[in-house]
């Protein structure tokens, strides 16, 4: 890596547990320095291996495709070393407790990832660790995904000052939540469009709200999905049943089947809108084939920049 910018930010040692925590400067950071492994690694297939002798434990309690494989090349290709472990290995707070489990990892690797089912269960593991804890995603949120995919509108419209979001669907979400401090974080605009009982929490709503108004972005709240998506630069959806609901699954649907994002929606943007999805998506149900596969669709984008975007965090808190 080159020097650094002029931003004179610094995340070294910081867990990433939610974007609340960081501000706008540190976002800026993290996805310049994001652009730049991007950039090198493009050019060169190469970073000069500076986590050399660092090493990232990686819990999960739920499933991965994007998670696990962009956290662990990033770690490889930065020169450390990742490794995996699966839901029934340390079976976290069941064979002992998350707090122990904390403190014997801790001893033994720099950096600690973990997708859990309860944010506590992060919260408990970044107190006791004694090392960065990074969020994979939890019953709450999903900030990593909403870091790549703020790199990912700043690649496609140049800027995330001024620019409207409007997210369709489970507007209570994990990523919702992510994504309504992300766009709050960095001046961009937030439509969330769901029904009136799939919005975000009032204490996150407020969060949110206190938030947008040092960086002048707009969160706002709309049921109908045809107003919410007009003006919109970028239209972004996520499942209605996350990992965990399954039981909801069908009432679900019921409720939200007004949000799917079809090509007819998708038309309702502005002619230049990008349509994003975290992936996984349930075809049919938030999301339809066709808009994934549109020349205006940034979803494969956004599954990248997860590589980009997680190596700049870990090249940023484990640093010498
Ligand atoms: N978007 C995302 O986090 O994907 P995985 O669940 O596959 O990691
Ligand atoms: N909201 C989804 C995101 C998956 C990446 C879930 O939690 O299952």
């Amino acid at each position: 890596m080159g020097a650094m910018d002029n931003n004179t930010s610094d995340i070294k040692g910081r867990s990433v547990i939610c974007l609340k925590d960081f501000s706008r400067d540190e976002i800026s950071l993290i996805l310049d320095t994001a652009v730049r492994l991007k950039k090198e690694w493009k050019e060169k297939h190469s970073h000069g291996a500076p986590l050399a002798g660092k090493s990232m434990a990686m819990i999960f309690q739920k499933p991965s495709l994007r998670t696990r494989v962009s956290f662990e090349l990033a770690m490889q290709q930065l020169g450390g070393y990742a490794f995996y472990l699966s839901p029934n290995e340390i079976k976290l707070g069941q064979r002992e407790t998350t707090e122990d489990i904390a403190k014997v990892l801790g001893r033994y690797v720099d950096v600690l990832m973990a997708r859990t089912f309860s944010h506590s269960d992060v919260e408990e593991l970044a107190r006791y660790a004694g090392i960065p804890v990074v969020n994979g995603l939890t019953g709450f949120n999903h900030p990593c995904q909403i870091l790549a995919d703020l790199m990912t509108i700043r690649e496609k419209k140049g800027r995330l000052e001024g620019i409207r979001v409007t997210y369709l669907g489970d507007g209570s979400n994990n990523v919702a939540t992510s994504l309504a401090f992300g766009c709050a974080g960095t001046g961009a605009h937030l439509t969330i469009s769901s029904s009136e009982r799939r919005r975000l929490g009032r204490g996150v709503q407020e969060d949110v709200a206190a938030i947008a108004n040092k960086t002048g972005s707009q969160i706002t709240y709309e049921t109908d999905p045809s107003l919410a998506v007009q003006g919109a630069d970028v239209v972004y959806t996520d499942v209605w049943t996350s990992m965990g609901q399954e039981a909801e699954r069908a009432e679900r649907i019921k409720e939200l089947s007004a949000y799917t994002l079809g090509l007819e929606l998708f038309s309702k943007a502005k002619p230049d809108a990008i349509a994003m999805h975290c992936l996984p998506a349930h075809y049919g149900e938030e999301i339809t084939h066709d808009v994934t596969a549109h020349e205006r669709s940034a979803v494969f984008d956004q599954a990248e920049n997860r590589l980009h975007a997680q190596k700049a965090v870990l090249y940023l808190i484990l640093r010498d």
